[in-house]
């Protein structure tokens, strides 16, 4: 299959190029699109087939359930056993936007989606084009990040290439995400909302409209509330070793493992803040990914940046942590994911 690729001004985005997205998607084809969190491969979510071809693409385990997208308020009755007051107080505050909320489904939402469960995960995105190509197809669309399973999440049409060239019908390129993280998962089937899945909605912002919310605590094998949270996420291929501490704490434990690493020849990458940058020698392979009075910025860059190193041939990659206040949270949420190891 030859995939193509078509590129759009984001704030403008050609009507040509909707129609044509989305009369892929009517014919049960895949379509990877920008959002304002990650890029998500899209397909019908209605046709069992074409949600099939998704989890076969992503080499997806069956048992981790998909995203539903929808642009219009109204879509959700047709979803939903249910709309419990909290959701209907969050989708006011917070849709269009990265925030999704787990409902209790209807029957007749294939069971493909949902893989096989009583739940589905909604969000309607904010995002010029995502959101008017869901109108044009007219039906609500499964995306979850457009990335190989376990893979750092795509935020550029270059990351969606490398993965899924020749293997799906379109990319839309509409150049660099800007947040950079997936959206917040809320679970809302329980008494107390649970947060499944940290993003750019924090909890505290969450609890301003809904009064509490539990965040998931350390993963019980067996028990898994959302099936993807048991899986190995984010990772590069380099081996990657999360350093936690205060700054001059990073910085002395980033240079002993420097010198560990050094001696036996592996090639090294750090990923730094824009404070740390110039603490190490120039010899390795050192990125930022932002300064940590701006963690935004540092969401916005962390997956691209790993996945630099990877392009760069990296083995080893010493990442500096981000202090966990607001989006923080999501940011060290995923890198403890990437890890195979915490020093
Ligand atoms: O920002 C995002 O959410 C992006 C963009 C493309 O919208 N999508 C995304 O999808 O990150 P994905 O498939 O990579 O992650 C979906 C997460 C997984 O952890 C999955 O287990 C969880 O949501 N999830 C989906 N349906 C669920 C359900 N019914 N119950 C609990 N968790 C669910
Ligand atoms: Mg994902």
């Amino acid at each position: 299959m030859k995939t193509k690729i078509l590129k759009i001004d984001l704030n403008a985005p050609s009507n040509l190029t909707i129609k044509y997205a989305s009369s892929v998607i009517q014919k049960g084809g895949l379509v990877a699109f920008p959002t304002e969190t990650v890029y998500g491969l899209g397909a019908n979510a209605l046709d069992s087939k074409a949600v099939a071809k998704i989890f076969k693409v992503k080499r997806r385990p069956m048992d981790n359930p998909l995203i539903v997208h929808i642009a219009k308020f109204e879509e959700l009755d047709k979803l939903v056993k249910i709309i419990p007051s909290k959701a209907k107080l969050l989708i006011k505050k917070f849709w269009p936007g990265p925030l999704t909320l787990v409902f209790l489904k209807k029957k007749d939402v294939p069971k493909e989606v949902t893989a096989g469960s009583k739940t589905i995960a909604i969000r309607m995105p904010a995002n010029k084009f995502a959101l008017e190509l869901i109108r044009s197809a007219g039906v609500p669309i499964a995306a979850p990040s457009a990335n190989l399973a376990g893979k750092p999440s795509s935020t550029t049409a270059t990351h969606v290439m490398g993965d899924f060239n020749g293997k799906i019908d379109l990319i839309i390129d509409g150049g660099q995400t800007d947040i950079g993280v997936e959206s917040t998962v809320l679970d809302l089937t329980e008494n107390v909302p649970i947060i499944l899945r940290p993003g750019a909605v924090t909890k505290e912002m969450l609890e301003k409209v809904i009064g509490k919310v539990r965040t998931l605590n350390k993963n019980k094998n067996g028990n898994v509330k959302s099936p993807g949270l048991k899986y190995k996420h984010y990772a590069p291929e380099a081996e990657m070793i999360l350093i936690t501490g205060d700054m001059n704490e990073i910085v002395n434990k980033t240079k002993s493992l420097i010198d560990f690493y050094k001696k036996q020849n592996k090639k090294i990458g750090i990923m730094t803040s824009v404070e740390t940058k110039k603490s190490y020698n120039a010899e390795h392979t050192i990125l930022s990914v932002g300064s940590r009075k701006d963690l935004k910025i540092v969401a916005r860059n962390l997956f691209l940046t790993l996945r630099e190193f990877d392009r760069l041939g990296v083995e080893v990659i010493l990442a500096e942590c981000f202090p966990e206040t607001k989006i923080g949270y999501a940011i060290q949420n995923r890198l403890k994911k990437a890890a195979s190891r915490i020093y």
